[in-house]
């Protein structure tokens, strides 16, 4: 199961991208938020790792304003990879080599239509292993110091 959640700054793209997952069928988690009313970007990040990292969900997206808070945050919990992208080739090589976990967007930088073609890059492209999982390895070695 994916997770999905965003901050009031992601509220209306979390919104496009839902009503996408919904059309193609995939299968997900909402942790809010649910209006644009302010909320604080890390409670948000916490609520959707922590589901990964328990096992409930397999992978995430975060939005946030900029992309880059949530991803902050993110990044803060032991397992969690989280890449912000605006681009393809960027979400497609972060699946490929850093195996990321979590996507995280900017609700002010992208639009609809880019951000839901990234969700279906992000959600159909395989880690390619190998010496990337070296890495990512060493990723986590970092954080078990
Ligand atoms: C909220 O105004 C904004 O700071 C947040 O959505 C995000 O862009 C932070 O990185």
């Amino acid at each position: 199961m994916l997770a999905i959640g965003c901050d009031h700054g992601g509220f209306k793209l979390k919104e496009d991208i839902v009503a996408h997952l919904k059309k193609n069928g995939v299968v997900f988690k909402d942790f809010g938020t649910f209006d644009e009313n302010s909320v604080d970007y890390p409670d948000i990040a916490s609520a959707v790792c922590e589901s990964i990292i328990a096992g409930e969900c397999v992978n995430g997206i975060l939005v946030c304003g900029t992309g880059i808070g949530i991803s902050i945050a993110a990044n803060k919990h032991k397992g969690i990879r989280a890449a912000v992208c605006s681009d393809e080739f960027s979400t497609k090589f972060t699946r490929l080599h850093n195996d990321a976990n979590v996507l995280c967007l900017g609700g002010r930088v992208v639009g609809p239509g880019i951000a839901c073609e990234l969700v279906d890059i992000f959600l159909n492209t395989e880690f390619e292993g190998g010496r990337h999982a070296v890495r990512v390895q060493k990723i986590h070695d970092i954080e078990n110091k």
